[in-house]
């Protein structure tokens, strides 16, 4: 099965990306064929900063390869890389009626927080489809807010091979039901945007239990059974812990002998070990970034190739010379 999973490139990860979105894609490496890349043309809508754009799409790079994204098993690219996508997206610019895109969510989203309505923020879709369709897509994982998008491809994909025969392979959407909302520091939805968030690469292990030193707990006093339902640092820890691990955790919690302060301590001893690895291979991968360079131009070339092979067929099929 063909998976494409598209990165925008947004800074600093957290937990709640990790468990979120980035450890079932991870998962997905193992089981279907998959196809990731960073989508910067997608970011250029929304960037103000050149510099910044660039930092950022290396940035993602390296965490996703650290974080276990495995170049020998899944075709990992930038989008820029690729430019046939571009003049795909054009020629299914021809297919995309203008009320189509008027009632997209994120466009108007975006427009009512105040970014200024842009010809590339509105045709947004249309370049998430050109991505979609270049290689046949079956499956994309998407979270809830990006269905519209695999729906407004396939409206797309279906008025092209109406005209033109079935050129184009219909995508289905995955929202993965099961994962459940990580929460922040302050027990609501985690997110860099609530300043609630802890990152999965911080710079210290003191930086990180002072940030878990600030989880909003009760206010029992030691010595007193605690309460594990409901406690954020408990539903945190119990991401990183097994069934028999997270029974022994409600044990600590009820015996009375600790109070959150261990807790804490526990917590933070649980993600520092959950992301040894990856921040090894985050150093090595940021002192060595030709290698980087080297996995990305080694997707695109791959990319490149499916991209023409497909772009033949539709230059063909609308009769572009
Ligand atoms: P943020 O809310 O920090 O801006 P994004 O919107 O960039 O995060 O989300 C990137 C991906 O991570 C999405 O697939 C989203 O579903 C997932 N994600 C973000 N925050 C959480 C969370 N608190 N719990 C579960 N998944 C999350
Ligand atoms: N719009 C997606 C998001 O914000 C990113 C994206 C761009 C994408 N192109 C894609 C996702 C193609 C899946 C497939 O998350």
């Amino acid at each position: 099965m063909r998976v494409l999973t598209g990165i925008q490139a947004s800074g600093k990860l957290h937990i709640g990306n990790y468990f979120g979105a980035m450890k079932p894609m991870i998962e997905l490496q193992e089981k279907e064929e998959l196809f990731t890349f960073i989508a910067n043309y997608h970011s250029l809508t929304t960037s103000k900063d050149a510099e910044l754009l660039k930092e950022l799409t290396f940035q993602a790079a390296v965490d996703y390869l650290s974080l276990g994204i495995d170049p020998q098993k899944t075709t990992f690219w930038v989008q820029s890389d690729v430019p046939q996508v571009l003049e795909l997206y054009w020629i299914l610019s021809k297919f995309t009626p203008m009320g189509l895109l008027e009632r997209a969510h994120s466009y108007k989203d975006k427009v009512a927080k105040g970014i200024s309505a842009n010809h590339a923020l509105f045709s947004y879709p249309v370049l998430m489809a050109a991505d979609i369709l270049l290689l046949d897509t079956q499956k994309v994982p998407v979270g809830k807010d990006q269905i519209q998008h695999i729906e407004i491809t396939r409206d797309i994909a279906i008025k092209f091979n109406n005209e033109y025969g079935e050129i184009f392979t219909l995508p289905e959407y995955v929202v993965n039901e099961e994962v459940a909302t990580i929460p922040g520091i302050d027990g609501q939805k985690m997110s860099k945007s609530y300043n609630n968030a802890i990152d999965i690469f911080m710079e210290s292990e003191k930086k990180l239990q002072k940030r878990c030193n600030k989880i909003v707990s009760s206010s029992t006093p030691l010595g007193e059974p605690l309460e594990y339902e409901g406690c954020n640092i408990y539903n945190l820890a119990s991401l990183f812990l097994n069934n028999e691990e997270r029974l022994e955790l409600q044990k600590r919690y009820k015996s009375g002998k600790e109070g959150y302060g261990h807790f804490k301590k526990y917590l933070k001893e649980l993600i520092w070990e959950e992301f040894a690895e990856a921040r090894e291979k985050r150093e090595y991968y940021m002192s060595n970034p030709d290698i980087v360079r080297d996995i990305l131009n080694d997707g695109a070339n791959k990319m490149r190739k499916i991209a023409n092979e497909k772009m033949a067929q539709v230059r063909k099929a609308v009769g572009i010379l």
